[in-house]
């Protein structure tokens, strides 16, 4: 059977804020962009992003870029490369004028300047007061940037191939990737996207975990993409809990309602963050705090009837601040608690919220290889941003504010950067049979019918693994973790991945390609998994977002380092942290109090 062929400039694969912010810059430099995405653009999950996006713009407090660049690298623990830190604190004011320009609808002072709120981890002065300088647009920021950059797209002519499963990339036997395999989820019809540059920009994988902040649609795609590719995924052990999930079933309540001046207590009525981080309180980080909320329901301080959550209130602001400021925030919980949060507080747990591991990249969105003893390479024409890669500017621990900056700053990077790798790559390189075939034989394994399967006692439904894979993940690879534990979760995922291989998707769902979707996703869920649980098993310390309750002290000496995770063998190699800046001086790891 043939399959139809498309030829770009660039493949961008993801429509979230990365992916867009990167086509259009290429489309206002007359490049021929394809933009794949699993769902309509502005469903991808930037939509859901809430609090806000950092910059030192300075209108509610002092502000400067280098102390943006000095929370984000101690927020980090120090696993942040400080030249991708510095590049992205440096560009951050601009980036977020340029959206404004682009007509993002952000919250307004009396002034008419651009409402900014504190977040975790902000301060002035390099570790002084509190900062405010999370840009909002009231707590509904993701959504009204991903609206904005798609308009932009749509009027620079961008080419979007909308509700597209992208399979697998394609390469030659160099290494060089030529595009990717893709099918219509409509039709099931495939499609085959050759490209002279590919931009990874798919997103997050917080599926991995049953109780999670996340779009159903976030599979980790493109990580899995870049593993079967022989790509290593970076720092995989460190994936962040958010400490406001609403409780036991994981929305957000963003940061913002502690930025407003919420606070959280315990069954004893206790503002119990006083004892953890007797400075910033309520805006310590982000580990700091979710690890703060599991010790205290640990401890028996949880509220309710099983004590297995504590209370965010806000109950005590202005109901104006609240319906002008958090209105999203008010809604999710009238709908999933019933509960007004002008009148009650909210019952809220940690929950697992973002991927700050990834394809690793270099600050140009360029994906970066090992080579030889210590060396790295890039992969000529192939780029990663967004949550998707590791530049690495979040680290062990990502900064409230930091994931919507990291989208459009690295966005616009790898843009900028595809426009002059074109200039000198004029052509396409000739795509190989061979790999369009593994690509179609991956497909084809959930194309037969249940019945070429067999029904047997060993077949297993996709839907009902994918739930135990999730469990399994929850319980062996939490906010705390032990040897002990983390080797029963590799197990369990080993055991989950063979057992995928026997799973069927019944004849009358394969009816809906959505079901083979669910089955593809699946599998780059368990290569994702198998990647954090052995990542984290290797790591003998606790830093940032990684807690080993059998190695609680961070280990610079051994363990200020990268985690390379190949594929091939599940195979981990090491590489250092950046720890030169562009142009300022290195900030060397210290203890790291809030
Ligand atoms: O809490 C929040 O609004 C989330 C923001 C973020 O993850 O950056």
């Amino acid at each position: 059977m043939t399959i139809a062929k498309r030829k770009f400039d660039t493949l961008v694969i993801g429509a979230g804020g990365a992916g867009l912010r990167a086509a259009l810059q290429l489309s206002q430099a007359e490049a021929a962009v394809a933009v794949i995405s699993k769902v309509f653009p502005t469903r991808s999950h930037t939509v859901a992003a809430q609090g806000g996006i950092n910059a030192a713009l300075g209108n509610v407090t002092d502000d400067h870029w280098h102390w943006h660049m000095y929370d984000t690298v101690k927020g980090s623990d120090y696993l942040g490369d400080q030249d991708a830190i510095e590049y992205m604190c440096r560009a951050a004011p601009n980036t977020v004028i340029e959206l404004e320009h682009y007509g993002v609808p952000f919250s307004r002072l009396e002034n008419g300047r651009i409402y900014q709120r504190p977040f975790g981890g902000q301060s002035q002065n390099f570790g002084g007061e509190q900062a405010a300088r999370t840009c909002a647009a009231a707590d509904r920021t993701g959504h009204a940037m991903l609206h904005t950059l798609y308009q932009q797209n749509i009027n620079a002519r961008t080419h979007f191939f909308d509700e597209f499963f992208a399979v697998d990339l394609l390469k030659n036997e160099r290494g060089d990737i030529l595009g990717a395999l893709a099918f219509d989820i409509e039709s099931g019809e495939k499609i085959i996207i050759e490209a002279k540059t590919t931009l990874i920009a798919t997103g997050g994988a917080g599926q991995l975990f049953r109780t999670n902040t996340n779009a159903s649609i976030n599979t980790g795609d493109g990580l899995a993409m870049a593993l079967r590719a022989g790509i290593p995924l970076q720092d995989m052990e460190f994936f962040q809990f958010h400490p406001t999930g609403v409780a036991g079933k994981g929305m957000l309540i963003s940061e913002g309602v502690r930025g407003e001046g919420g606070y959280l207590v315990n069954c004893e009525g206790e503002r119990f963050m006083e004892r953890y981080a007797p400075h910033a309180k309520d805006l310590a980080s982000r580990d700091v705090v979710s690890r703060a909320i599991a010790v205290e329901i640990r401890e028996g301080r949880g509220c309710g009837p099983n004590k297995d959550y504590v209370l965010l209130k806000v109950d005590h602001l202005d109901p104006e601040v609240i319906k002008k400021r958090l209105p999203g925030i008010r809604d999710i919980s009238l709908t999933f608690l019933g509960i007004d949060p002008i009148e009650a507080p909210m019952p809220v747990f940690p929950t697992a919220h973002y991927t700050m591991g990834g394809i690793p990249t270099n600050r140009y969105a360029q994906v970066v290889v090992p080579v030889g003893t210590g060396a790295e390479e890039e992969i000529p024409g192939l780029y990663a941003a967004g949550e998707c890669a590791c530049a690495s500017v979040h680290g062990a621990n990502r900064l409230g504010g930091n994931s919507l900056l990291d989208i459009v700053v690295f966005g616009r990077a790898a843009g900028k950067h595809i426009i002059d790798y074109l200039k000198t790559h004029r052509q396409h390189k000739p795509l190989p049979d061979e790999t369009v075939e593994q690509a179609v034989q991956r497909l084809a394994r959930w194309e037969q019918p249940a019945s070429a399967v067999g029904h047997s006692a060993t077949v297993e439904s996709v839907s009902a693994l994918k739930a135990e894979f999730q469990q399994v993940m929850e319980e062996k690879c939490g906010v705390f973790r032990t040897e002990e534990v983390l080797a029963e979760g590799v197990q369990a995922v080993k055991s989950i991945q063979e057992r995928l291989k026997h799973a069927v998707i019944s004849d009358y769902s394969r009816i809906f390609n959505t079901a083979r979707v669910e089955a593809l996703e699946l599998e780059n869920l368990v290569e994702l998994g198998l990647a954090t649980v052995i990542s984290a098993l290797s790591r003998q310390e606790s830093r940032g977002a990684h807690s080993r309750v059998d190695f609680p002290k961070r280990d610079d000496e051994h363990w200020l380092r990268h985690s390379l995770y190949y594929q091939q063998d599940n195979r981990l190699s090491y590489k250092p942290v950046r720890t030169r800046p562009i142009s300022v001086d290195t900030f060397p790891p210290k203890e790291r109090v809030y």
